[in-house]
């Protein structure tokens, strides 16, 4: 099994969108996956049909509930586990339960890989510390989609600086990819030049392009493989979701690495 989050500081970058059609695209080929929405906004669950379900992980983080209580079949290979209508309440209370809820995000990822997930995915909230708090000694993975802008360079540079804070040796493997992406403009050209100084092999070769079917597909419901299968943005998130394959490493034995984090 492979887990990860999407996550920036930065609101609007992609982490939704790329979260929802790389779920598409690992389910398309078979690979059973499950995808989280850790934004209480539920922009995730939104695009999956699921708007304002009542219990997610507000519910997992807070009680005993199994995995299976939770998530949602969306399609073949695809599962949604919603945020769930108390959300917000896991970031007011995080300073006093943080080891619980930290333990219970653990007991989820053991939960998928006995359950047989191949790809646990986390959609995040921009923004919010606690997320990369909780998420850190957790998942093999956080995923960081930039688009090629100054702005979301200066932001990258604070959530680098908190990350080094928070990650150490035995954290998660930390790449980089460009969304929104348009070739003909020179400053794209540019952050992509300082992205690859700044993260070499840790900025991945996929770009996804700014198109907008990409934009319209969710409110339809559906993936950009539904919507435009043959779009270039599609080969984009195609690209994407294979190079992903290849660069993350397996977490054969989850449990056994946690509890190596944890000495
Ligand atoms: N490749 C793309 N081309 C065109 N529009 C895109 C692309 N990727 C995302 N968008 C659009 O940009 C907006 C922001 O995308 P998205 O919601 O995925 O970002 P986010 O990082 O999750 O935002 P937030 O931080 O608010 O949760 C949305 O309207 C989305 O449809
Ligand atoms: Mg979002």
């Amino acid at each position: 099994m492979r887990s990860m989050a999407l996550i920036n500081h930065k609101g609007g970058v992609g982490k939704t969108t790329a979260t929802f059609n790389l779920a598409w695209a690992w389910a398309d080929k078979n690979y059973k996956t499950m995808a989280i929405d850790l934004d209480p906004q539920g922009a995730l669950s939104a695009s999956m049909g699921h708007v304002n379900a009542e219990h997610g992980m507000d519910w997992y983080l807070k009680t005993d509930v199994p995995v299976r209580d939770i998530r949602i079949n969306i399609g073949k290979n695809i599962w949604l586990i919603p945020p769930g209508s108390l959300l917000s309440d896991i970031k007011v209370s995080w300073g006093a339960h943080q080891a619980r809820y930290s333990q219970r995000l653990h007991q989820l990822i053991v939960e998928a890989q006995e359950s047989g997930m191949d790809f646990v995915v986390f959609d995040c909230p921009p923004a919010d510390l606690w997320v990369i708090e909780l998420l850190v000694g957790t998942v093999g993975a956080l995923l960081i989609p930039v688009t090629p802008d100054y702005l979301a360079l200066q932001g990258l540079s604070m959530l680098m600086k908190k990350l080094a804070e928070e990650n150490d040796e035995k954290g998660p493997e930390v790449y980089v990819f460009l969304t929104r992406y348009q070739a003909r403009k020179r400053i794209a050209q540019e952050a992509e030049q300082m992205l690859k100084q700044h993260f070499g092999s840790h900025l991945l070769e996929a770009k996804i392009r700014e198109a907008v079917a990409v934009a319209e597909s969710p409110g339809f419901g559906q993936s950009i493989f539904q919507y435009a299968s043959r779009h270039p943005a599609a080969m984009d998130y195609l690209d994407l979701a294979g190079e992903i394959i290849s660069r993350l490493t397996l977490q054969s034995n989850y449990s056994a690495t946690y509890a190596g984090k944890q000495t």
